[in-house]
């Protein structure tokens, strides 16, 4: 039986005080969650999430991971050194490092790897820009980023993945696509699965909505029957939100 996922991306939000706080504030309030609940911190906050957490059902993830072992990489994190700190999950080819690192198909799947290798569990994000949505490419663009993210992975290593369908225009701005879009163009990402491992592995891989999503739309989204669960910006920084979103 595959169990929703809800997974908060903090992205650049809370030192380690205010990582403590929040994670304190969260545990009681989600502690019967019926999903998986995953925080995805900043790096500097891992060791405070993990001990804040500890014996709560809150798993701790991270944001980025690079693809080589170790080495001269100024700036970047091993999988390695995340897997040291038990950190569960890790998030790839998030849109913002694709807009603003650089990020590819390419250098999303190697990361995606690197993080498999290490026995973690990826949160693999796609979706499309606006322009891509307006001129009708949805489709073309999540099946060429889900090709791309999961290409040299084996059906084995897949059952570690999550994706996360985060179409770019909804992301920080309030606007969410409809439930009905999103279940649309989730099953597109299903069927490129589909097509590369089988009915099973489509059947069972989990695959997330992000973009603005909270604790008023919650419900209607997960209701969806291609929906297993949210990757939350906004609404993860504040237990509360968060905490609804959890309970949608
Ligand atoms: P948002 O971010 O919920 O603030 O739109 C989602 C994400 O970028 O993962």
């Amino acid at each position: 039986m595959k169990k929703n996922i809800i997974a908060g991306n903090w992205k650049m939000n809370k030192t380690n005080e205010e990582t403590k706080q929040l994670i304190e504030e969260l545990k009681p309030l989600v502690k019967d969650a019926e999903c998986e609940v995953v925080c995805c911190v900043p790096f500097t906050d891992i060791v405070t999430a993990r001990k804040a957490a500890r014996g709560s059902n809150i798993q701790i993830g991270a944001q980025n991971v690079h693809w080589a072992e170790k080495g001269a990489f100024t700036g970047e994190i091993s999988a390695e050194m995340l897997k040291e700190l038990k950190v569960q999950y890790v998030i790839t080819g998030h849109s913002e490092r694709r807009q603003y690192f650089g990020e590819t198909d390419e250098t999303v799947n190697l990361r995606t790897k690197a993080a498999l290798n290490a026995g973690l569990k990826v949160i693999v994000c796609v979706g499309e820009l606006l322009s891509e949505r307006e001129s009708g490419k949805t489709a073309e663009v999540v099946t060429r980023q889900t090709i791309g993210a999961l290409k040299d992975i084996t059906k084995q290593e897949l059952k570690s993945i999550v994706i996360a369908y985060e179409p770019v225009w909804a992301i920080g701005t309030g606007k969410t696509a409809t439930a009905k879009d999103a279940n649309d163009t989730i099953k597109i990402i299903r069927k490129t699965v589909r097509k590369l491992y089988g009915r099973a592995s489509a059947t069972s891989i989990r695959i997330q909505y992000g973009g603005s999503m909270n604790p008023q739309n919650a419900s209607e989204l997960m209701a969806m029957p291609q929906i297993d669960g949210g990757l939350i910006g906004g609404a993860s920084l504040t237990a509360e939100k968060f905490a609804k979103v959890v309970n949608y």
